[in-house]
C-alpha cells in the first residue's frame, strides 16, 4: 500500500488504542463508582483525540479524497460521507468539551462518548476498507506526489 496511506493506517491504529483506554474508563464510570478524577481523565483523553494531530490527519485524508474525485473511480456512497464525517467530528469535539463544564449526569456523559466512539469506529472502518483501497488503486504517482506536497 502507498506509504502515505500506511501513515494514515498507523494513525488509526494509535487512535484505536486510545479509544480502548477510553472504553475501559467508560466501563468504570458506568458500573463502578467513579471519582471526579476519572471524569477529568476521560475528558483529557478525549481532548487528545481532538487536537492538531487529528485535524491534520483529516486534512491529509481530504487531500486524497479530493484527488480521488477527479479520477474515473466509481465513488462509493460511504466515501462521499467521509467529508461530512470530518466536519461532524469537529462539531462533536466542541459538544464533548461543553459537557465537561456542564452539570450533566455521568450517564449522559457516558452516552455521548459512547455515541462518539461508535461514529468514529464506523468512520475508520469505511476509510480502511473502502476509501484507502480505492485511493491505492486509482491515484497515479503524479497525484500522490501532488498530495505529498500539501501533506502535514
Ligand atoms: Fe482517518
Amino acid at each position: 500500500m502507498n506509504v502515505l496511506l500506511n501513515e494514515l493506517h498507523a494513525y488509526h491504529h494509535e487512535v484505536a488504542g486510545k479509544i480502548n483506554r477510553i472504553k475501559a474508563l467508560l466501563k468504570k464510570l458506568k458500573y463502578e463508582s467513579a471519582s471526579g478524577d476519572d471524569c477529568k481523565l476521560l475528558f483529557k483523553m478525549l481532548e487528545s483525540l481532538h487536537g492538531e494531530t487529528e485535524q491534520h490527519h483529516h486534512e491529509n485524508e481530504e487531500l486524497i479524497r479530493r484527488a480521488l474525485l477527479t479520477t474515473e473511480a466509481p465513488i462509493h456512497p460511504r466515501v462521499k460521507d467521509i467529508e461530512r464525517d470530518h466536519e461532524a467530528f469537529g462539531r462533536i469535539a466542541g459538544q464533548l468539551k461543553m459537557l465537561e463544564d456542564s452539570t450533566q449526569e455521568t450517564s449522559a456523559i457516558v452516552a455521548a462518548v459512547d455515541n462518539f466512539i461508535m461514529k468514529y469506529y464506523n468512520h475508520m472502518e469505511a476509510e480502511e476498507n473502502i476509501f484507502f483501497p480505492m485511493a491505492d488503486k486509482w491515484l497515479s504517482d503524479i497525484q500522490w506526489n501532488e498530495i505529498k506536497c500539501h501533506w502535514h
